[in-house]
């Protein structure tokens, strides 16, 4: 399976130069004969908001604004994307991801645990992170931040993902390190998508990243530049969850003993 990342550089306020940039990368990415295509948080809009009528500005309704209905066109003939959305739904906006396959909506996912400022613009989903099928394989979701509770990739895991697919806005330099960490916990792949840029005096880190069942990273990209990294997996490496005979990853858990974690302090 030809699984892609599209590591790109949104602008706040540019919607059509960031409309024409993502079009050339899932130009790129059709060239590349990827299958799956992963972009990063917020993809359309840029992420350094000033403030809530600055996000709801660049914000869209799942499927009927222009980034919805290009990111769908492009999921035709047996493709499958998910990128980060500004989304707007009535009054609220959030951060959320959106999977469209074979030309459908598949899902949305809004993003949990916000980050930061972001708190001051988007409400939080209050879902479980989802999962779905594909070509006989299951893609799990979750959003930039999820990453720093474990729990989120656990879930995922429990419900079968073999892949997390993983937008993000990174400014912080923890998580790809993390990210080895959650595949190697759950004996999965993960894909985190970044961007790359500057916006208000915010970097971004880009190394957009793979990594396998065994925590090792496959494949890292550049810091600076926008840039396709494409790889080649087979989904069906993440079901063996034994890391020795006698110690497996979900099957060994003792939730009876794990009761605090779904208390809230
Ligand atoms: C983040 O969640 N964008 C750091």
């Amino acid at each position: 399976m030809r699984i892609g990342l599209g590591q790109i550089e949104p602008q706040i306020g540019e919607m059509d130069k960031n409309l024409r940039n993502i079009r050339s990368i899932l130009d790129q990415a059709r060239e590349n004969d990827v299958e799956i295509l992963v972009l990063p948080e917020l993809a359309n809009s840029g992420y350094a908001f000033d403030s809530k009528s600055e996000a709801f500005e660049s914000a869209e309704r799942v499927d009927d604004g222009e980034f919805s209905h290009m990111l769908k066109d492009w999921s035709k003939n047996g493709r499958l994307i998910v990128s980060g959305l500004c989304e707007r739904d009535d009054e609220r906006i959030y951060n959320s991801a959106v999977v469209f396959a074979e030309g459908s909506h598949i899902l949305t996912y809004r993003k949990v645990h916000l980050f930061n400022k972001e708190k001051l613009w988007f409400a939080p989903g209050t879902t479980e992170p989802p999962t779905f099928e594909h070509n006989d394989a299951c893609f799990g979701v979750m959003v930039c931040w999820d990453w720093a509770f474990p729990e989120m990739a656990r879930i995922l895991a429990l419900k079968g993902a073999q892949v997390i697919l993983h937008p993000s806005n990174l400014v912080l330099p923890y998580c790809f390190d993390a990210m080895k960490i959650r595949s190697l916990e759950n004996h999965l792949f993960t894909a985190t998508c970044n961007r790359t840029g500057t916006e208000r005096n915010l970097q971004f880190s880009g190394k957009s990243q793979f990594t396998s069942p065994k925590g090792e990273v496959l494949l890292s990209l550049g810091e600076g530049e926008p840039e396709l990294g494409v790889l080649n997996i087979n989904p069906s490496d993440a079901d063996e969850k034994k890391l020795t005979p006698r110690n497996d990853v979900l099957a060994d858990r003792k939730p009876e003993i794990y009761s605090r974690l779904t208390r809230s302090s």
